[in-house]
């Protein structure tokens, strides 16, 4: 069985103000009273033999609740001291294990609705990492998006694979029906993962491997670590190597990035707690209620008031980082 590590290292600014430096959106309780992190835990440790959850230093005590409740008392931490991207993220989980083993990276904050076909899926990637394939999940794309990966694939090979295209790029590999989107889950042996960030970023690999060495018990130091490129996974390793498969994974698969999918993830699964006419209401406990308004997301926090147009999802990353700079 593969090792899972989980990769929870972002902050979700799309989808501020309920996403919070403090409060990043994969520990937000939206799903039933649980977190998109404690689904992720639970979805994978009947799949996998252990669990690594690589975080950092602002969020591991939130992850230390969600593991304790999802039943999880046998797990590997490791703690950023601050981010540097997912390539190292993924570097000290591969020190991590015995170099043989196989790692199923998944984020932290994805929704998957169809647990067999994810059970079948990492099965058969499993196996495939073991013959030191660099193994991707792919999804047939829904529409031009440029936030996404995308997988030229010919049966289970992979041709070639392009990490977020610009928009007239995105559309003509839609167009061309040879692409599927790269649901950013990854499965490969360590080793293998290592050979390759060696061979392609050696200074990631180095700077990744100095930080390791110099750890405090699951804390990696901030000195070591600030010396590390920040890079993903996608640019650093996946878009050079040339050894991929990619298993199709149509999983009920959704990334919760912005209002727009979580507008849709609600209106198919439960549209009663979270409309309004045909607005979105999050987090509020008033009553709401709209005249002449559609198309609209309203989320409401102890401290701040978000009224949105739904087709602006995007737009609220910029409205973060602002926020950021201005405070
Ligand atoms: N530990 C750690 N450290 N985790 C990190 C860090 C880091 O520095 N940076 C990001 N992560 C975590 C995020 O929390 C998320 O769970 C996962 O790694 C992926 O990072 P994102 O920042 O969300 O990546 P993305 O959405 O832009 O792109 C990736 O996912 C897409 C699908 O959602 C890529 O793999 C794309 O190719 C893919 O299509
Ligand atoms: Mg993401």
């Amino acid at each position: 069985l593969p090792y899972h590590v989980v990769l929870s290292g972002g902050v979700g600014s799309r989808l501020w103000p309920i996403s919070r430096k403090s409060q990043p959106k994969q520990y937000l309780r939206l799903f039933g009273g649980k977190s998109l992190f404690q689904l992720t835990l639970e979805r994978n440790q009947a799949l996998c033999q252990h669990t690594l959850v690589v975080g950092n230093k602002n969020n591991f005590l939130l992850s230390r609740a969600d593991l304790a409740e999802a039943g999880i008392a046998d797990y590997t931490e490791i703690i950023e001291a601050t981010p540097r991207n997912t390539a190292a993220a993924i570097a000290f989980a591969a020190f991590a294990v015995p170099p043989e083993s196989v790692l199923l990276i998944t984020p932290s904050d994805h929704i998957i609705t169809d647990a067999h076909a994810y059970q079948r899926a990492v099965e058969e990637a499993t196996e495939l990492a073991y013959t030191k394939k660099m193994v991707t999940f792919g999804l047939v794309p829904k529409r031009p998006e440029t936030g996404y990966g995308y997988i030229e694939a010919d049966g289970r090979e992979v041709r070639s694979f392009r990490e977020k295209p610009d928009a007239a790029t995105a559309q003509a590999f839609c167009d061309s029906g040879r692409f599927l989107w790269n649901s950013g889950m990854f499965c490969f042996r360590a080793d293998q993962f290592l050979t390759e960030l060696h061979r392609y970023e050696p200074e990631i690999y180095d700077r990744a491997r100095i930080a390791w060495d110099a750890r405090d018990g699951a804390f990696l130091p901030e000195a070591e670590s600030l010396r590390i490129p920040s890079q993903s996974v996608d640019y650093a390793v996946m878009e050079r190597c040339t050894n991929i498969n990619v298993i199709p994974a149509e999983l009920g698969w959704s990334d919760l990035g912005s209002f727009e999918a979580l507008w849709e993830y609600f209106l198919a699964n439960s549209p009663e707690a979270s409309f309004v006419q045909n607005n979105l209401v999050l987090g509020s406990k008033r009553h709401v209620e709209f005249i002449g308004l559609e198309n609209v997301v309203l989320v409401e926090t102890p401290d701040a008031l978000l009224v949105i147009d739904k087709a602006q999802a995007q737009h609220v990353k910029q409205l973060y980082e602002r926020l950021e700079r201005e405070h």
